[in-house]
């Protein structure tokens, strides 16, 4: 079988590109010590909570004393900035006009969480001459000297840009709810990620919940179902209770975290937090921030 990265350049468009070029690309513009950690938040239905696990996990790294920055890659439904509670003018796309800088783009949120608004036009980055990509390849690079964690904030569902977003992730989080329909295109999801790769990074997390016990049934539910037909087991990190403070933060445009510390929900994410952060990391060799972008943009 050929390596990811290979997989993930037949996966793409054809990317006609030296391996002399990458490899000078890479040395130009990434010398920088790289141990950085990339968290791809995914989901199979939408409206199921990865928005707001990605903005109040962001908070709650940086409470925890961790360099934050949160990227909205969700296409056509970027929102991370309306729970920022601030409108930007700038975003990702904007990074391919020669004037603009990776600092024009990058926003300072809640708590110092640093955040990069997304598009509808994001979509555009897959027709993207090598040229553009290459651009964009060497402005995000720096991502990584403003943060050591970076979250991102994907769509949902099975189109190509998820896809490529939680391929070149070294760690993927599957939020589900409980729900049958959404836990079946958790599963199409999981199915897809490990068709495309052989990394085994993926975890769930059952939002929602109305107690413990209903996150271990369903884990184990699609456990089973994943071992029976795919051959993989893929655990579960953690679960939310369901709660209204969620969607009361959501019309605040607050983190519930902050606004709620006490609630159910906020305490959940600071055990996924605590989780994260000690050895509930999802892979063993990390390739940083500079080896998701090369995966991202297949060098
Ligand atoms: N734990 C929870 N308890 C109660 N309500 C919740 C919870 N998580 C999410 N919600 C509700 O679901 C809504 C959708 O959440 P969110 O925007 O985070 O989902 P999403 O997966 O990012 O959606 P999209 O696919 O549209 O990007 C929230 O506005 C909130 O009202
Ligand atoms: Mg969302």
């Amino acid at each position: 079988m050929s390596d990811q990265a290979s997989r993930l350049r037949n996966l793409v468009e054809e990317r006609a590109v030296e391996e002399s070029q990458a490899r000078e690309i890479g040395e130009l513009y990434f010398d920088v010590a790289e141990n950085t950690r990339v968290i791809a938040i995914t989901s199979g239905k939408g409206g199921v909570g990865k928005t707001s696990l990605a903005v109040n996990l962001a908070v709650g790294f940086q409470m925890a004393g961790q360099k934050v920055m949160l990227i909205d890659a969700d296409i056509g439904m970027a929102n991370v900035n309306l729970l920022m509670g601030s409108v930007t003018n700038r975003s990702l796309i904007d990074l391919l006009n020669d004037e603009v800088e990776l600092e024009d783009v990058v926003e300072n949120g809640v708590m110092g969480v640093k955040y990069i608004s997304g598009v509808a036009e994001l979509e555009a980055t897959l027709s993207l001459n090598r040229n553009e990509q290459k651009k964009l390849h060497k402005k995000l690079g720096r991502c990584s000297e403003m943060a050591n964690i970076i979250i991102i904030d994907t769509g949902a569902g099975l189109n190509r840009n998820v896809i490529e977003f939680i391929l070149a992730a070294e760690e993927v989080l599957l939020i589900t709810t409980p729900e049958p329909t959404a836990l079946a295109d958790a599963y199409a999801v999981i199915k897809a990620y490990t068709t495309y790769t052989e990394r085994r990074n993926i975890k769930l997390i059952i939002n929602r919940v109305r107690e413990e016990e209903e996150c271990e049934d369903v884990a184990e539910k699609m456990n089973q179902t994943t071992k029976k037909f795919l051959g993989v087991s893929v655990n579960c990190l953690g679960y939310i209770y369901d709660d209204k403070v969620v969607s009361e933060a959501v019309h605040r445009q607050e983190p519930f975290i902050i606004a709620n510390p006490k609630s159910p929900a906020a305490r959940c994410v600071s055990e996924l937090v605590k989780i994260l952060l000690s050895g509930g990391r999802m892979g063993s060799v990390s390739k940083g921030w500079r080896g998701f972008l090369d995966r991202l943009f297949g060098y």
